[in-house]
């Protein structure tokens, strides 16, 4: 492994305690920054793109999470984007990034929800990555019609719609 592979392992590893840390007990959200992690690292080795900003988006883009429901009671999207950013900028400083990848990760969780303002690959990545983990928690009854509809509407990249139509379409 290159060098450079060895500083993104390492800062994967950092990402991941300081996302645990802030999670704390709430070990639900751990699994789901994990998971989404796993999808984003499968979605981004075919797709390409930035590893250091797929990484970190994946691990931080829910950090918000828990600050949105101390400070307005809910975890809807939108508190969530407001909330992300500053936490994840404060635990990415700390670390040796430049101030371009902080910002383009940053506007990545500023925006997991909304798709508004940003349409990198990185940012789809984890927003495929997000969608994957996300469609059998938040449609459960959802019947193959229902899930045919969701996978052909919202994936952004050719690896996370063939992930998701091996994963939820029976053929
Ligand atoms: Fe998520």
């Amino acid at each position: 492994m290159s060098m450079r592979g060895h500083v993104v392992t390492d800062l994967r590893d950092q990402l991941i305690d300081d996302m645990k840390r802030i999670f704390g007990r709430d070990g639900k959200r751990i699994e789901h920054a994990l998971a989404v992690l796993d999808y984003a690292e499968r979605i981004h080795s075919v797709e390409g793109g930035d590893s250091l900003i797929v990484k970190a988006a994946a691990i931080l883009h829910d950090i918000g999470i828990l600050e949105a429901e101390r400070k307005y009671g809910s975890s809807a999207g939108k508190y969530q984007e407001m909330e992300g950013p500053p936490i994840a900028e404060d635990i990415l400083k700390r670390y040796d990034i430049s101030v371009e990848a902080i910002d383009h990760i940053t506007r990545i969780i500023a925006n997991h929800h909304s798709a508004r303002d940003i349409d990198t690959i990185e940012f789809r990545i984890i927003w495929d990555a997000d969608w994957l983990v996300n469609i059998p928690a938040d449609f459960p009854d959802a019947d193959d019609e229902k899930r045919y509809k969701i996978v052909n509407k919202v994936f952004k990249t050719r690896e996370g719609y063939r992930i998701a139509k091996e994963l939820f379409i029976k053929s």
